[in-house]
């Protein structure tokens, strides 16, 4: 049987796989029903909560035609102790593909190993590539392209969020510039693999002003991300008051800037509610691409085109 490819890594497309992904997406979004996943069943396995993902996943597969089937991993036997390779050899024997969210990556490399049919990275503690997918092609039809864009990342950036835009701003060829607390910078070799991908498409500072002024995008996630909850009281130390986006720090950006968020938002924590609602903020349309693009990243990895 042919062996599928996965998607864990937002580099587990090359440039030009983005962009056919996107210009699906494009007669996707104009015409949302069509038959293509007709007859496949697709598991969703959750460890950690989730809106937007799960909701854009099961809609976009329902309107393909497709049978979404939702499993929280807490009421699996993976809570019992039943190995993630034994889960994924028999998911393997019922459906066409998994999308899982998971507290390691690790387990999400394991899972994809001991399948043939594709698994999607639907967040891990290390990247978010559906979340980035959909982030760029938001950026590519405000801005008419991503490349030469440029992005600043506000916050956390060792988190999976600002990781996944790294890695795929630097496969479109645009540029980013992250501001963060000492500690809380994105890993060397995240910046290395960046570098590798396209010169110059990364830049680590601590200064949140200087990484504005500049900026076509601004973007900002959680200080405190889903299994780090016991770091909270640490983490609103180390980025409070400096690091959050508020009305104060779009001043300093350019006037067209926009901002964007991958939500949920701690409102007061990391942005303010005027930002977040504010006249530069596409959130939710950040959001609904989500739906959109994904639709396309299961129709590649069905080696489907529209
Ligand atoms: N952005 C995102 O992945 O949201 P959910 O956690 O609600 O899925
Ligand atoms: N960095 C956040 C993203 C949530 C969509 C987290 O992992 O909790």
């Amino acid at each position: 049987m042919e062996i599928m490819a996965d998607y864990l890594s937002v580099t587990d497309f090359s440039n030009e796989e983005m962009e056919e992904v996107w210009a699906m997406t494009d007669r996707l979004k104009a015409n949302p029903l069509n038959n293509m996943l007709n007859g496949k069943n697709i598991i969703l396995l959750f460890e950690k909560p989730s809106t937007r993902t799960r909701v854009s996943f099961e809609v976009g597969i329902n309107q393909l035609g497709g049978n979404p089937i939702y499993i929280d991993a807490s009421s699996s036997q993976l809570s019992r102790g039943e190995s993630v390779e034994d889960t994924g050899h028999t998911l393997d024997r019922y459906v066409d593909m998994v999308i899982a969210r998971v507290y390691k990556h690790e387990d999400l490399v394991k899972l994809a190993l001991s399948m043939e049919k594709p698994v999607i990275n639907a967040l891990s503690d290390i990247e978010h590539p559906c979340q980035i997918m959909a982030d760029l092609y938001t950026i590519r039809e405000k801005l008419g392209g991503v490349r030469n864009k440029k992005i600043t990342f506000i916050g956390d950036g060792s988190n999976n969020v600002c990781t996944s835009l790294i890695l795929g701003s630097a496969l479109a060829g645009a540029r980013v510039k992250v501001a963060s607390p000492q500690g809380y910078e994105p890993k060397k070799s995240i910046v290395g693999m960046a570098q590798e991908l396209s010169a110059n498409s990364i830049e680590i500072m601590e200064d949140p002003v200087k990484a504005v002024s500049d900026a076509d995008i601004i973007y900002t996630d959680v200080f405190t991300s889903m299994g780090q909850e016991n770091e909270k009281q640490q983490r609103l130390k180390a980025f409070l008051p400096k690091y959050q986006v508020n009305e104060q720090l779009m001043e300093s950006a350019p006037d067209g800037s926009l901002f964007m968020h991958c939500l949920p938002a701690h409102h007061g924590e990391e942005v303010t509610r005027e930002v977040l609602y504010g006249r530069h903020s596409i959130v939710f349309d950040q959001a609904e691409n989500r739906l959109h693009v994904q639709k396309a990243i299961m129709l590649k990895l069905f080696n489907r085109s529209i």
